[in-house]
């Protein structure tokens, strides 16, 4: 096995590992090396939908998207589909998958299906190392406090994306409060857990004390130090923990740049716990 870190910050890709190895000295590895680089990467990965599914399987109970359809033989699997006529990319921003459900999301499994020639990275943030690296103010400011994160609604995830396809759904946008600062589950580390795409508000503050709070964070954890960027190549496989990083899917890959191209992803998402 071979560990080649992207950054000073996380991110490694792997090299030498067998992803449809599901034994649990394998997972075990796996697990590992996600725990300790947040978000790791295997390239040349021609594993079909069954084999993502399966090994997604191995981290825990699959979680469907509250809003967007997945595959129609594998619902399991949410097809990221941007069209070369279209400007927007699914999970441009930065964000935390699903952060506005009561348990969000533990990890994602993202395979790359078809990729543009240039553009389309994603990068990534250690948002442990953002909290380690706050001014102590604001750390004091934020430690027991709570935040508001909102879904946004359907039309936030279908309305620009010609290929992804609404679910019939009951609730438009729902919303949960998650501590500001949570703790990771299985290393235990404190972790910032705001996001500029969900997070709307500080709970127990003014409107005006917590968009500027929230202003002064995401700037924070939006600094390149913090980062790493990731090249796509065909059949590459992303696997990041969604509970310590914020990812960011750049969408530098349009007609208007003369670089009209397609972009498709499988994405697998894990369930997760209720932040603490
Ligand atoms: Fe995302």
């Amino acid at each position: 096995m071979k560990v080649e870190l992207l950054s000073g910050a996380l991110g490694a890709e792997i090299t030498g590992i067998n992803l449809c190895d599901t034994s649990a000295n394998n997972i075990k590895i796996i697990k590992d090396l996600l725990w300790e680089h947040k978000v790791i990467f295997f390239r040349e990965q021609d594993i079909s939908h069954q084999e993502q599914i399966d090994f997604a399987k191995c981290f825990g109970p699959i979680e469907h998207h509250a809003y967007v359809k997945g595959l129609p033989n594998h619902p399991e699997i949410l097809r990221i589909v941007k069209e070369p006529y279209e400007k927007n990319n699914w999970g441009e921003n930065w964000h935390s998958d699903v952060s506005y459900n009561s348990k969000p999301t533990q990890a994602v499994i993202l395979k790359s299906v078809e990729i543009p020639p240039i553009g389309g990275d994603t990068m990534f943030a250690n948002m442990e190392l953002a909290w380690e690296t706050l001014d102590e103010k604001l750390k004091n400011q934020i430690i027991d406090k709570k935040a508001l994160h909102s879904s946004l609604g359907m039309s936030f995830f279908v309305d620009n994306y010609a290929g992804m396809e609404a679910k019939k759904v009951d609730i438009d946008e729902y919303s949960n409060e998650h501590p500001i600062v949570r703790t990771h589950p299985e290393t235990k580390k404190k972790i910032l857990y705001v996001n500029w795409t969900y997070t709307k508000k500080i709970i127990g503050l003014s409107k005006k004390e917590s968009d500027e709070l929230l202003m002064k964070i995401f700037k924070h954890q939006e600094r390149l130090e913090l980062t790493c960027r990731f090249k796509w190549t065909k059949n590459a496989v992303a696997i990041w923990d969604n509970r310590s990083v914020i990812h960011y899917a750049i969408a530098d890959y349009f007609p208007n740049r003369g670089l009209g191209h397609r972009r498709i992803m499988d994405r697998v998402a894990i369930k997760g716990d209720k932040p603490f």
